[in-house]
């Protein structure tokens, strides 16, 4: 596989070269070092119109022979996955390759036998044990699609997704465990299915040994499905446009978006990034501390890295447990070569003394990477210093869960690396910047809106059950060109900067999260008139929320009232959602036609009142200063 790899910056100049000038050409021989059943008969059919992307069209593949059996007879006794428990005192686990296969056929035969089909939607909600990792190869062995929700989420969030995909397997644990707390995931998953008729069968792993309640129509357990199965499943032959999985990412307006990944361009995009970007030589050890419930651990704990026969790391727990070291405790314990984490991690990290980092022996790390939020200059060289010790090129990845795949990064010690700059795109990916007419920007130093001119392998295909909707929010605002609804600046060298959101939508601690559905979630609450939600920034997790409410004529501001609000939001969406800030208002600036003008609350939000430009446009520019006035 490492014929795939870039080596050179010349190399690269080249290749993206080719990539640009004849894409399928390109395409074409970067996916011939994979294992098709079928070749594919065209590279690259599209219609950004519709819109429409295929790739390797008429190609036939399983995604897992690629990711597993094709490494058995060269790397059957490698080192697949290193399992880290969230307690040190636990072992850690080494999964070969010959291991990790055996044990996701036999659960992919547990799926057969529990009537998973191929097609069929498989909900996963579980903590970051290895049977996650298996689940999700289980269900691609069978070409069961599945849909994995973060593990942190509430049962409302996940009946949403579980309904939204009529999934009708859930895979879940009694418990998990992350750092000091327990999540009873089965009991939220048991509230969750009292709304989700679909499910006909949930699957339990015991983890954490809690007591839970059992339904004995749907319910069964994990260890007790394995005792009925064999380890012999071949792989279900896909094709290339086939779905492999859905995952569901926030939007700026109400229900979450099932993006849609196919099996061709997804598998060949999320390998073809992760070893030009992190540079992966035999024998390294490349850990991404993401969770498997987003799209980074997809890509690039599970698929990028297993069909490259890379040896992954899977950690359960968080970087402060048992204390602040952990992260770098366990880089010197496994001798970690590449290391990928999120910004608002390494902020909190560099919070704490810097002995918590200094103490372990970090002299195997050769890459640093980040990825979920702009990383601020401060940030970047703490990790620069205290980690890599200014011997590691850092990989600041740009990229979302619809891309699939990293899009703008430099390649590790190949392409320059530039403080807060994701700097140049990855082969294959044309990014531009337009003006706000959608005129694109010519100079090679801009400031603008990014966009997406040309198709790539992993692009989502669509919204699940809604492409009206894919097409509104992506391809509309645009036309033929991919809109992912970020700023950006590009330096006299052709670096880009990517500078935040230009929608609806707030990164806190790297979690993508719109604020419509909050405002939703904080209007269902009884006292509640309306309210608007914005980000602000926060020292360690990047953005945070500020809400304002307002409240029926009778309801006085009071702590009772914004603890339910907060526990509301929790329980609708998750605990991440929860504003840190409720201020209680007597009205919203709003324009004419209605809409809440959030600029000016986030302004206010974030103490910059001096520009708030022009608000006599408004239909009640006297709010906004009885807003500030009152500002907590
Ligand atoms: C949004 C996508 C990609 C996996 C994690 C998040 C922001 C992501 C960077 C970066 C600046 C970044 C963007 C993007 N973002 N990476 N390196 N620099 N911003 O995936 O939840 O789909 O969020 O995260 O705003 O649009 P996601």
């Amino acid at each position: 596989m490492s014929q795939i790899q870039i080596n050179s910056f010349q190399d690269y100049q080249e290749a993206y070269q080719k990539s640009i000038e004849n894409p399928s050409l390109f395409w074409g021989e970067i996916a011939e070092h994979f294992e098709w059943n079928k070749k594919w008969d065209n590279v690259l059919e599209y219609d950004w119109q519709k819109p429409e992307t295929k790739w390797f069209v008429g190609g036939k593949l399983n995604i897992t022979e690629n990711c597993l059996d094709r490494h058995l007879a060269t790397k059957g006794d490698q080192t697949a996955i290193i399992w880290e428990p969230n307690d040190p005192k636990e072992a850690t686990q080494h999964v070969s390759y010959k291991e990790l296969h055996s044990r996701v056929c036999a659960f992919a035969n547990v799926l057969k036998n529990n009537n998973v089909k191929k097609g069929d939607r498989v909900c996963i909600y579980m903590p970051m044990v290895l049977e996650l990792s298996i689940a999700v190869l289980a269900c691609a062995r069978i070409g069961a699609i599945h849909s994995v929700v973060f593990a942190g989420f509430s049962a409302t969030a996940l009946a949403a997704r579980i309904n939204d995909a009529t999934c009708t397997v859930l895979l879940t644990a009694d418990g998990g465990f992350r750092g000091k707390k327990t999540t009873p995931l089965k009991d939220i998953a048991d509230e969750a299915l009292k709304e989700c008729p679909s499910i006909k069968r949930t699957i339990v792993y015991q983890r954490t040994h809690q007591k839970i309640s059992w339904n004995t129509k749907i319910d069964t357990w994990w260890h007790e499905e394995l005792k009925k199965v064999d380890d012999d499943c071949p792989a279900e032959i896909m094709d290339s446009e086939d779905m492999l999985f859905i995952l569901y990412t926030s939007g700026s307006t109400g229900k979450p978006k099932g993006m849609v990944h196919t099996c061709g361009g997804y598998m060949v995009y999320a390998t073809y990034s992760f070893q030009n970007v992190f540079q992966y030589k035999n024998n390294d050890i490349y850990w991404c501390t993401a969770d498997i419930g987003w799209i980074t651990g997809h890509s690039y704990i599970v698929y990028g890295p297993l069909c490259s026969g890379a040896t992954t790391v899977m950690f359960e727990g968080v970087p402060s447990y048992p204390d602040f070291g952990r992260f770098w405790e366990i880089c010197e314990k496994l001798k970690v070569t590449q290391f990928y984490t999120a910004p608002t991690a390494i902020r909190a990290l560099a919070k704490h003394p810097s002995e918590f980092v200094t103490k372990y022996d970090l002299s195997n790390l050769k890459v640093l990477g980040t990825v979920g939020e702009p990383i601020n200059e401060e940030a970047w060289h703490w990790y620069d210093d205290n980690v890599g010790k200014n011997n590691c090129p850092i990989v600041d990845t740009w990229w979302q869960t619809e891309t699939g795949g990293m899009m703008i990064s430099s390649l590790a010690g190949i392409t320059k690396d530039k403080p807060t700059f994701a700097t140049l795109p990855l082969p294959g990916i044309q990014p531009i910047l337009l003006d706000d007419n959608g005129n694109e920007l010519t100079e090679t130093k801009a400031e603008g809106i990014l966009a997406i001119k040309y198709p790539w392998p992993s692009l989502a295909r669509t919204i699940y059950g809604n492409h009206e909707r894919y097409k509104n929010v992506y391809f509309s605002a645009y036309p033929n060109h991919y809109f992912p609804g970020d700023g950006a600046l590009r330096d006299a060298q052709g670096n880009y900067r990517i500078t935040g959101r230009v929608d609806d939508v707030v990164i806190v601690s790297g979690h993508n999260l719109g604020t419509a559905p909050i405002e939703n979630a904080i209007n269902e609450h009884e006292s509640i008139v309306e309210s608007a939600v914005v980000g602000f920034p926060h020292d360690i997790k990047g953005n945070a929320l500020y809400a304002y409410v307002i409240t029926y004529n009778n309801v006085e501001e009071n702590e009772d009232l914004t603890n339910e609000i907060r526990t509301l939001v929790a329980k609708t969406i998750g605990a991440i959602a929860k504003p840190d800030k409720i201020q209680f208002v007597k009205g919203l600036p709003k324009t004419r036609s209605g809409k809440i003008m959030r600029r000016i609350l986030r302004k206010i939000a974030s103490n910059d009142i001096s520009n708030l430009g022009d608000v006599s446009t408004l239909l009640n520019p006297e709010i906004v200063k009885s807003i500030i006035d009152e500002k907590l």
